[in-house]
């Protein structure tokens, strides 16, 4: 349940780990501001007027991912979410030493700014290797709730396609289960090869390269109806 009186589930751990490098302290002061995507509903079209469509990532970690798809299609806005503080202050660095124009941030929770998102005004949702929770006690605490599920489906315009990906086996059923619960969303996979080989434009991410989990990476496209 999410309400005044209810916030949502905490699903992510830890705020901050290490001390930010000085470096990193100090471009958080310079360029967080002007990259932080500032109260109240979110306008695409006055956060950069040029943009051809929308995308939102959903915890960039680090945000190589981000930074990566931001500098291969510099005429799309990413928006991307993420509460650790030592994540955004990498994400930030990123964006600096890579120029890129196209970012903008929310340093918090990717419900609060889903929230304020306009209906249909995202073209792509990228969710990948969320925290696992992976003891049943702590599944409650996974991001991909049907709540989020439905929020996502709100936000993605018709046509638009979301990715999950994952390496823990019972994350990626549960994931499964519940986007195919929404009929908003169609899976797109046709063959095991379609969920098992990253897509053709999936770029390797931080997490996923620590191979963490306990199966190879599992890549869920779906496509709103
Ligand atoms: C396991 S890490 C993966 C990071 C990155 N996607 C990657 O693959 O390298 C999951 C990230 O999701 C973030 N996260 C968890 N709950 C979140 C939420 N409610 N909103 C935004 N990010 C969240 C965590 O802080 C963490 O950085």
């Amino acid at each position: 349940m999410s309400d005044a009186h209810h916030p949502p589930l905490r699903s992510f751990g830890r705020l901050k780990a290490r001390p930010i490098k000085p470096r990193q302290a100090a471009l958080m002061e310079t360029r967080l501001p002007d990259l932080r995507i500032s109260a109240g509903p979110v306008d695409a079209r006055a956060l950069m007027p040029a943009a051809r469509e929308t995308w939102l990532e959903v915890g960039f970690g680090g945000g190589e991912h981000m930074a990566a798809q931001a500098a291969r299609s510099p005429d799309v806005l990413i928006l991307g979410a993420e509460p650790f503080v030592n994540g955004v202050a990498s994400a930030v660095r990123h964006i600096d030493e890579q120029g890129l124009s196209n970012v903008r941030l929310h340093d918090g929770d990717v419900r609060e700014l889903i929230a304020r998102l306009p209906d249909a005004s995202l073209a792509r949702i990228f969710i990948l290797f969320p925290d696992p929770w992976p003891k049943t006690r702590q599944q409650k605490r996974r991001l991909v709730q049907p709540e989020l599920v439905a929020d996502l489906a709100r936000t993605l315009r018709p046509g638009g396609r979301l990715r999950f990906a994952s390496d823990v086996a019972s994350y990626v059923d549960q994931a499964l289960e519940r986007f195919i619960a929404n009929p908003a969303f169609r899976w797109t996979a046709e063959r095991a090869d379609d969920w098992r080989i990253p897509p053709a434009d999936h770029i390797t991410t931080r997490y996923e390269e620590k191979r963490l989990g306990d199966c190879a990476p599992v890549f869920l496209d779906f496509v709103r109806v």
